[in-house]
């Protein structure tokens, strides 16, 4: 049985409760639900599948909480672990959506770890956005202040998908 962590940055609770839904759906514990703003590079170490996610701020960047966290863990080897990426964004935001996901990406991609949890983007109305990568989007991309009517399907269709990348 593959140990599951969730690790979230949430600046007003969007994201924070997509990843409890995101627990409920894969059957995570709460305990294993962390939020980066009270967490440690060092407590991805019991996981073998890491689901990180934060929403965008600024211009297309990383939820304030992350920047210490990816600091950390972009100097630390985490192959043989597997992540998945999702977060909240604004799509009308038309050329940052969701943008802090490439970032988590890119910089965590040198770590050895292997991404999981790419995305289809289809239905979803936006210009452009750095969570396209190598040709792929590298994850969730959840839109809870324009679409958050679609949030639910998109958590399900995801995570049925995961479960079968983790099994
Ligand atoms: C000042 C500000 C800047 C934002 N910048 C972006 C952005 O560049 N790209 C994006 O997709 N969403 C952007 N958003 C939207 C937030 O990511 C969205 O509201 C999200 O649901 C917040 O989630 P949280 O409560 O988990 O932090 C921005 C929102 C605000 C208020």
């Amino acid at each position: 049985m593959k140990k599951i962590g969730i690790f979230y940055g949430s600046s007003t609770g969007m994201t924070a409760e997509v990843a409890e839904e995101i627990a409920k759906a894969m059957g995570v514990d709460t305990a294993d639900i962390h939020n980066v703003a009270d967490s440690a590079p060092s407590d991805v170490e019991p996981y073998d599948v890491l689901i990180f996610g934060s929403s965008t701020w600024g211009s297309g960047e990383l939820q304030d909480d992350w920047f210490d966290m990816v600091d950390g863990l972009e100097a630390t080897d985490l192959s043989g672990k597997k992540i998945a990426l999702f977060g909240c964004g604004d799509e009308s935001m038309s050329d940052t959506f969701c943008g802090a996901l490439g970032e988590l990406y890119t910089r965590l991609l040198p770590t050895g770890a292997k991404f999981i949890g790419h995305f289809n983007a289809d239905g979803y109305d936006f210009e452009s956005t750095e969570a396209f990568q190598d040709g792929i989007y590298v994850g969730l991309m959840l839109d809870n202040v324009n679409k958050e009517d679609l949030t639910a399907e998109r958590i399900k269709a995801w995570t049925d998908q995961l479960k079968k990348e983790i099994a």
